[in-house]
This record gives C-alpha cells, sequence and structure tokens, in this order.
C-alpha cells in the first residue's frame, strides 16, 4: 500500500465485513482479581461498575469491571486450581485474555471471520437475565488471547447477563483517561507477517504504518512493528516482532516471560496528560525514567511549536513526537505485572494519528535502562 496516502485514506480501504463499533471491554485473567480491582480504582482511578462471583450464583469465578471514560477492564479469577482461568495465570502470569469488540451483529462477526480462517473460541451465544440478552462469540488472535464479538443492543443491564451492579463506599477520583487508542500485541520471530495478513484477512483490517527495524532500534536491541487499524479506524492494533541487536530485543524478553505472545501495553487517552500523569504519580504508578536532558534541548527543534510547557513536561518524563497531522504526548508505565509483560500508555492527541515513531529510540534506551536491571538485556 503506498505510503503517501493519509490515515484516513489508508483507513478507508479497510473491508466492511467486520464493522466495529470500538472496544467493549478488555478482561485480565488474575491471580487475585479482588486485589488487582483495588489497585485498579486507587492508583488509576478506575470506578467499580459490575461484579459476578458466588455472591451472584457464579460458581467458578470471580469478576469485577471497573470503568474510566469508556474504558471498561474486567479482573477475573478463578475458585479453583483446575480450571483454565487458572491454567492461562499459571503460564502467562497476570495478563489481557480479552480484547472484546462492540458490534451490532456477534453471529454475523462470527460468521465472517471463522469462514476466513478464524480459529473458534465461543460460537454466538445469547446471555440472558432480567435486564434483558447479549449476544457474544469469539475467536483466537496471537498466542492465547481472545477477541470477543458482543452485541449488546438488547441489554440495559450494568455490564453483561450474570453481573450485578457493585456498590463501594470505596471511590477515589478517576484520572482524567477516556478510551483506548490502541492495544499493541507482541509476536514472536517471523510471526509478524503472518499477524499482519490474519487481521487484513480474517478481521478487515488495513495496514496503516509500519516500522522495521533499521527505524527501532538502539545500540543493542531492536524491533519492527506494523499498526492495523479496522474501517472506521476506532480500533487499532500495532503489532510487535523482535529483531536481532546485539542483546536480547525488549520484544523477546517480553515472549520469554508471558510464556508466548500477548498483548504488550495498552494505550489509554487523555485531554490533560499533564494532570493525569501528576495525578498518576500521586498514586503510585510508576512510569518509564524520563529520558536525558539533551531529550528536551531538542525538543523545539524536532517538533517545533507545541501548547505544553517544556519543563512541565520534563519533570514528568513526557515524550513528544510530531507528524504531518500534528503532534503527540505520550508516557509509558513500567511493568504493572512482577513479570516484565504488560504495561500501559498515557497519550494526547493534537491532531497526530502516529504512534511516536521518533521517541521510539528515546523510550527504548530508557526500557534498557530497566531491562539491564533485571539483568535480562
Ligand atoms: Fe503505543
Amino acid at each position: 500500500m503506498s505510503e503517501s496516502l493519509s490515515f484516513a485514506e489508508k483507513i478507508a480501504q479497510a473491508a466492511n465485513f467486520l464493522p466495529i463499533n470500538g472496544t467493549d471491554f478488555i478482561e485480565f485473567y488474575c491471580g487475585n482479581a479482588k486485589q488487582a480491582a483495588h489497585f485498579y480504582k486507587t492508583a488509576f482511578g478506575f470506578q467499580s461498575v459490575a461484579y459476578a462471583g458466588p455472591e451472584t450464583g457464579v460458581r467458578d469465578r470471580a469478576s469485577y469491571v471497573l470503568q474510566q471514560g469508556k474504558i471498561r477492564l474486567v479482573l477475573t479469577s478463578a475458585l479453583k486450581s483446575d480450571h483454565p482461568i487458572s491454567e492461562h495465570v499459571r503460564t502467562h502470569g497476570d495478563g489481557v485474555k480479552m480484547l472484546a469488540l462492540w458490534v451490532d451483529d456477534a453471529t454475523k462477526s462470527f460468521e465472517e471471520t471463522t469462514k476466513r480462517g478464524g480459529k473458534p473460541y465461543m460460537e454466538p451465544t445469547i446471555l440472558k437475565d432480567a435486564n434483558g440478552e447479549v449476544c457474544m462469540s469469539g475467536i483466537y488472535t496471537y498466542g492465547e488471547t481472545v477477541h470477543l464479538f458482543v452485541e449488546r443492543k438488547n441489554y440495559n443491564g450494568p455490564f453483561l447477563p450474570g453481573y450485578e451492579v457493585w456498590e463501594s463506599e470505596y471511590n477515589p477520583a478517576d484520572c482524567g483517561l477516556l478510551y483506548v487508542d490502541h492495544c499493541v500485541g507482541n509476536v514472536g520471530w517471523n510471526r509478524m507477517l503472518p499477524t499482519v495478513k490474519w487481521y487484513e484477512e480474517v478481521m478487515g483490517f488495513v495496514n496503516i504504518l509500519s516500522f522495521d527495524d533499521k527505524q527501532i532500534n538502539t545500540e543493542y536491541s531492536a524491533l519492527m512493528s506494523k499498526v492495523m487499524a479496522n474501517g472506521n479506524g476506532y480500533v487499532k492494533f500495532p503489532i510487535n516482532e523482535p529483531a536481532e541487536g546485539k542483546k536480547k530485543s525488549q520484544i523477546e524478553e517480553y515472549l520469554d516471560f508471558y510464556e508466548g505472545e500477548g498483548v504488550q501495553h495498552i494505550a489509554v487517552a487523555t485531554k490533560d496528560i499533564v494532570k493525569t500523569v501528576t495525578d498518576l504519580k500521586a498514586r503510585g504508578v510508576e512510569f518509564l525514567s524520563a529520558p536525558p536532558n539533551a531529550y528536551y534541548e531538542m525538543l523545539p527543534e524536532r517538533v517545533g511549536k507545541i501548547d505544553e510547557d517544556i519543563q512541565k513536561l520534563q519533570k514528568l518524563g513526557i515524550l513528544v513526537d510530531r507528524d504531518e497531522e500534528g503532534y503527540l504526548l505520550q508516557i509509558f508505565t513500567k511493568p504493572v505485572e512482577d513479570r516484565p509483560t504488560l504495561f500501559f500508555e498515557i497519550i494526547e492527541r493534537h491532531g497526530a494519528q502516529s504512534f511516536g515513531a521518533g521517541n521510539f529510540k528515546a523510550l527504548f534506551e530508557s526500557i534498557e535502562r530497566e531491562q539491564a536491571k533485571r539483568g535480562n538485556l
């Protein structure tokens, strides 16, 4: 596909057999969902929404639903060891199992994707309670990760059938997080191109941006990345593959510790990154260390005029990049699990539709400082 097309022009070339309204929810399989829910409320400002577990008639698991802006997280633990969720946690540690997509027709979504080669995870299934019904289906993507298709036009309960409203007396304020901007998957050696092809053929997505290992490398570590988007651009899944460097790629470190392919980071948008990051830091969220002073000294020359005070950005370690359509501000947390696997990105866009390639080098050098501390470089 021509590199000269704009993002909007590339997205317009996506197929239309799988209309998607946006991200419905992201479900983590956790060792202790109750404590994870407390962390996402306390540290990230998510709000209590719904709960399912033994008290609501679900015997084998407990699930906590949290929301901030349009971002809905579900944290789930199994209650016994011989459960697929426990198996998942044993292998991968806490991590993302479901990237659920909001669709108008979950049956058609399943049929269209499985006839194109999608591997079924869940046949179209109707779930009902007093609040109406939801149709859900799902297919596997990379690793053990699943795309669920959620059709909820006939439902008005707090989340899904079987869940009850979660009334909590502990409700920390939100941190200004608004919606999921993109979710990144890490795949194994030589697996990026087949995964890109899978998103094109099975999901009808288009590749809107590519980086190779010449663009994304530091002295030691390298990776390749391609960004896949659906036909309205609401859903974007960048795919990373490790590349050869002098030392171990950070993508390889992820694959070793997640014990397979999976979600590397979830990028969430804010309208005021300085306020959001100040709040998150005060609540104990740990971010990658700021790039060297030289990064901020070079900034006016590299990105031109921006509205924000560069000294404030430097104090917080916020990164800046520019493309043809505008600029963006971004920052990355440290991994939120003990295994060096999943992390979050906070992003504020001012027109820019890209992903901060100009920051990759500065970022990687920062990640590698952490990787070296863990003895994995
Ligand atoms: Fe990102």
